[in-house]
């Protein structure tokens, strides 16, 4: 066959797949009914569903629940599986030094970057901190990051975005993302400022509630100002439980839900995004925009910009040094030739990768309670469920053993989806727009504050109870978000005790 002939018939089978409904290629036709069965949503709240503690599945952990419960590895792990996961638990934990140090083993950290460890952000395995809603306050953030992004102005830039190269068009000089550190002799980049405004929202049966509005500046430019059109959107480190499950999910799965019309108003779309290794255009599942495709991936991009530090997927030794940053260069960095090429060596990284695929989500409580069972009503009645999707089962041919044909209860579509103004933040990110947001799983949302007391919600940690979080929702949440409004206080706080059940 010809070269052409082959790109046509190519072509043409990707037509069909987009138009045909896509069928999960791993399951036997006799388990495909089956998990067509126990995935089916439930009409019966008068009692919990079968196997509903087990968020996870087998990986679930059924430890004791305090501050260590996002530490836990997945309950299904081998014993050599263990090992591993300790060995990555250290390197999750570890400071990285800045070069040149008397640990080689350790330095390498910048020469610009945002923590010194990835635990720094991800407090205990759960979600990171704002710095104080309170104005007189002025700590900088750490586990808040800004990306930065210009309008696309060349041809070139339009190039790149639609081949996928660049998820968006970072500033010229500054790169993708604030870095308010510096090794010493270098100067930081800046330091973030945020002011809230409040807004008071009425809710049905007398109650308020006062939602915070950000907005952000960046103070003391290390590097000249900043473009006057840059946008700024700020993310907030998300918990890392669960993530080798959501990785697990089978992407027909996922695409069935984006193809599904519900006629409900709400439509989830897929964000397809670059894979580095084949620099094909993968689903994306990871990060507030589903801007990564792997666990892997994003951690290895986590090393690179948030720390400065070289991966064999992200080869550079000086993470987001830019062009207009010339002393940046001229920094040391901590590659040794003894230790291999990178300062974070391929063996070290798969250390990490695998301990960010392990980590357990926590046992459900209380699911026979009746007002945790009340609220599950309400929270299917108000239509949370088109997009916080309740269970999968995973793949059979899932990379890792653990992960394997489990049913999960993750809470969550993997889709992009309107938001509306009030979340929006005008940065579009590969195929989101700058009003789009991934529906995040909600597993262990309950478990939020017993890891992190201080720990807030959405992609901005705007939101300081659940129930703000819910009143932010807009755009295809809107009826979602009113029927809340609308509900007696009794019923809004059974919806609540349902998701700190969860
Ligand atoms: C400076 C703070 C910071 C540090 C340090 C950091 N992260 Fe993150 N992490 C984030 C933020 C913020 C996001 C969300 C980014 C986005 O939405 O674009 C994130 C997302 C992730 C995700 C995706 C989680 C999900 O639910 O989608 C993984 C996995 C991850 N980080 C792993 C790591 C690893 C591994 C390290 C250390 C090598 C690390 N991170 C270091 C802030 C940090
Ligand atoms: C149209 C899709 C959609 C619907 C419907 C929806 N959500 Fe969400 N939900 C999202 C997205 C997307 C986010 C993240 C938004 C952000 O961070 O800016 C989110 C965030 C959340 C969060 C915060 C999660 C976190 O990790 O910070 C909670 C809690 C939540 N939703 C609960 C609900 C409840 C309860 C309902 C029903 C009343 C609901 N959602 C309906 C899409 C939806």
């Amino acid at each position: 066959m010809s070269k052409t002939v082959v790109a046509v018939l190519a072509a043409l089978a990707v037509a069909g797949a987009a138009a045909s409904p896509p069928v999960r290629d791993d399951l036997t036709p006799a388990d495909r009914e089956r998990v067509t069965k126990v995935t089916a949503a439930t009409r019966d709240f008068s009692q919990a569903e079968q196997f509903e503690a087990m968020s996870a599945g087998a990986a679930t952990t059924r430890k004791l629940i305090n501050a260590d419960i996002f530490s836990q590895p997945s309950a299904n792990l081998t014993f050599e599986g263990r090992q591993q996961f300790l060995v990555g638990n250290g390197l999750f934990r570890k400071d990285w030094v800045s070069s040149p140090s008397s640990t080689q083993a350790s330095d390498g950290l910048g020469p610009l970057f945002n923590a010194r460890s990835c635990q720094a952000c991800h407090t205990k395995d759960g979600r990171g901190t704002v710095p104080g809603f309170d104005p007189m306050e002025r700590s900088d953030a750490v586990a808040l990051l800004l990306r930065l992004a210009v309008p696309p102005s060349t041809d070139e830039h339009r190039r790149l975005l639609a081949s996928g190269e660049l998820p968006f068009v970072p500033e010229p000089v500054y790169g993708s993302q604030l870095q308010n550190f510096a090794v010493p002799g270098l100067p930081a980049e800046g330091r973030m400022e945020i002011e809230y405004e409040p807004v008071v929202v009425e809710l049905n049966g007398g109650e308020t509630a006062t939602l915070m509005k950000p907005a952000y500046r960046i103070e003391n430019p290390g590097y000249g100002p900043l473009r006057p059109d840059v946008q700024i959107s700020a993310r907030l480190a998300p918990p890392m439980i669960g993530l080798g499950l959501l990785e697990a999910i089978h992407p027909a799965d996922i695409l069935a839900n984006a193809a599904a019309d519900h006629g409900d108003g709400v439509s989830g779309r897929p964000n397809w995004v670059r894979d580095v290794r084949t620099g094909e255009r993968v689903l994306g599942r990871f990060n507030w925009k589903a801007s990564q495709p792997t666990v892997e991936q994003q951690s290895a991009v986590a090393f690179s910009n948030d720390m400065g530090l070289s991966t064999p997927l992200f080869t550079s030794h000086y993470g987001e040094c830019r062009p207009g940053q010339e002393a940046c260069f001229k920094m040391p960095h901590g590659a040794q030739p003894r230790l291999g090429e990178h300062e974070v060596p391929g063996e070290l990284m798969d250390f990490v990768t695998m301990y960010s695929l392990n980590l357990a989500v926590p046992q459900r409580r209380d699911i026979d309670d009746k007002r945790v069972l009340a609220g599950k009503r309400l929270f299917y009645e108000a239509n949370c469920v088109a997009c916080h999707v309740p269970k999968y089962v995973t793949s059979r041919d899932a990379k890792r053993p653990e992960h394997r044909f489990q049913l999960i209860w993750p809470y969550t579509d993997l889709l992009l989806h309107d938001m509306g103004e009030g979340l929006a933040d005008g940065v579009s990110e590969d195929l989101a727009s700058g009003s789009e947001w991934r529906t995040p799983p909600l597993w262990g949302i309950g478990l939020t504050r017993t890891v992190n007391p201080n720990a807030t919600w959405l992609h901005d940690g705007r939101a300081r109870t659940l129930l703000e979080a819910i009143l932010w929702h807009g755009g295809e949440a809107q009826a979602a978000r009113d029927r809340v409004v609308a509900m007696t206080p009794q019923e809004r706080a059974d919806l609540i005790r349902f998701l700190e059940s969860l």
